[in-house]
């Protein structure tokens, strides 16, 4: 027998192995640099590489902090190097073979679900369909907490689903609603099992200390908005970001949109590419994608109620907040109080290798956007709406499976911490006193 299992272990790792080697060949002579960015001029320049060369952002960087991290084809790669020497900007090699890197990761994925065989899918990087079943599972296990609905098909046609939780169906209006999605950007794996934790923390494992987040506060949780770029991520091409749509009048060979480019608010205008391949390209209309218009409709359905909105995505360690186009909005001293909040309860168990959570500005701290989740949320009236980006610990959006539970308990951290601050401004908002 037990030769019989090993072997067939062996024989599903070797399998693995090499469907994992054709799949990412499609990054073959891709190499990853570091590059010491000094000031914000030479983030400019790279920013403006990401048009012009097509180069990928792996981490924008920040200046004496952190390096930049990006990825180039074999073709760009001369001028890419040429370009930061020309302008005095110093790199070193991050990674040689982005093809063997990535396989690599996969293998480490897949030995982790074979030795985790039955886990629950808040410790794995979980399919479409197993984190589907947990929704399900978990609405029809407590009912008189949890409500699941189902927003719409995908382009592609998967469920997009969401829970509701609240010990009062969500009738009670002094109740705040805390708004948080995953997975608007497919390949940022480890957000989902964040999501899928909040919920196992909220429902199945709801510990005393935590009681008064479902006492005092409502929880909707979408963990899987971009459902088909996500599994399009697991089973073709591992780096994919965008949407799935295809849209003919568009591009006949481009598929997709960059869901975090495409809401309503200064739609097309900073840090997107009008060429319909690019990784920023927005869309040729605001919502021209199903799965963005779920997470507005949501925000629209709640709107008088949502007092946070956490847009979670994969990696860097940022807490970050309104607008793309540097204009703060009027509660911005308020934003920044509540994200360092969030940012320094997380950093409490951070590990040695992650950076500190840097909070701010979305586009002092990073770059200029447009369309951003985070900005509609705020457009709209959410008073704190933020973008959160994980720990990558070197790996990018490749986070070994080891990591997972680690990344998922410091964050509920911050998660508990910013959930409870916010409701004190909530109360204060509709005159109830504590
Ligand atoms: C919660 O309220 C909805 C209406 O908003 C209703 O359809 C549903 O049956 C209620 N669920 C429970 C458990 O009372
Ligand atoms: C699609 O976009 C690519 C890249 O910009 C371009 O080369 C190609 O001509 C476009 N195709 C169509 C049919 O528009
Ligand atoms: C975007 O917002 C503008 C201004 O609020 C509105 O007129 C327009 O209809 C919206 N477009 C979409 C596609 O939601
Ligand atoms: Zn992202």
């Amino acid at each position: 027998m037990m030769d019989v299992h090993n072997f067939i272990y062996v024989f599903f790792l070797s399998f693995f192995a090499l469907s994992a080697a054709s799949k990412n060949d499609v990054y073959s002579g891709y190499t990853v640099h570091g590059v010491e960015v000094k000031d914000r001029g030479d983030q400019e320049i790279l920013q403006e590489m990401v048009i012009s060369l097509d180069v990928d952002l792996w981490q924008y960087g920040f200046p004496g902090v952190r390096d930049a991290i990006v990825m180039v084809a074999s073709e760009n790669k001369d001028e890419f190097l040429k370009q930061l020497d020309d302008n005095g900007i110093s790199h070193y090699l991050h990674i040689e073979d982005v093809t063997s890197f990535l396989n690599e990761q996969d293998l480490e994925v897949s030995r982790w679900r074979a030795s985790k065989r039955n886990a629950v899918p808040f410790e794995d990087y979980p399919r479409y369909h197993e984190i589907d079943a947990y929704l399900e599972r978990i609405a029809s296990q407590y009912p008189e907490i949890v409500t699941i609905v189902n927003s719409g098909p995908s382009f592609e046609g998967r469920s997009i689903k969401y829970l509701k939780i609240s010990t009062t169906n969500f009738t009670d209006t002094s109740k705040p609603i805390y708004f948080m999605n995953a997975m608007l950007h497919a390949r940022e794996w480890v957000t989902a099992p964040v999501a899928l934790y909040s919920i196992h923390r909220l429902v199945e494992d709801l510990r005393s200390q935590d009681r008064d987040l479902l006492d005092n506060i409502d929880w909707i949780i979408m963990p899987l908005v971009n459902a088909d770029g996500y599994e399009y991520s697991h089973i073709d091409r591992r780096l994919w970001r965008r949407t799935r749509s295809f849209n003919p009048a568009v591009n006949l060979t481009c598929y997709g949109v960059d869901a975090n480019r495409n809401f309503n608010v200064s739609h097309n205008t900073i840090g997107i590419s009008s060429d319909p391949c690019s990784d920023v390209y927005p869309g040729h209309i605001p919502f021209s994608e199903r799965e963005t218009g779920y997470v507005r409709d949501i925000l629209h359905e709640y709107i008088d109620r949502i007092q946070l909105y956490l847009d979670i995505h994969s990696h860097g360690n940022y807490v970050l907040y309104a607008y793309g186009d540097r204009s703060l909005p009027p509660n911005a001293l308020d934003l920044h109080h509540v994200g360092a909040i969030m940012g320094a309860a997380i950093d409490v168990m951070k590990l040695p290798q992650a950076g500190f959570y840097l909070v701010g500005n979305s586009a002092l701290v990073l770059y200029g956007s447009s369309g951003s989740a985070q900005d509609y949320g705020q457009h709209v009236g959410v008073p704190f709406s933020y973008t959160l980006e994980l720990p990558g610990y070197g790996y990018a959006f490749s986070v070994p499976p080891r990591f997972i539970a680690q990344i998922n308990e410091e964050t509920w951290l911050g998660i508990a911490a910013s959930a409870r601050v916010s409701l004190q401004y909530y109360r204060a908002r509709l005159n109830i006193s504590n």
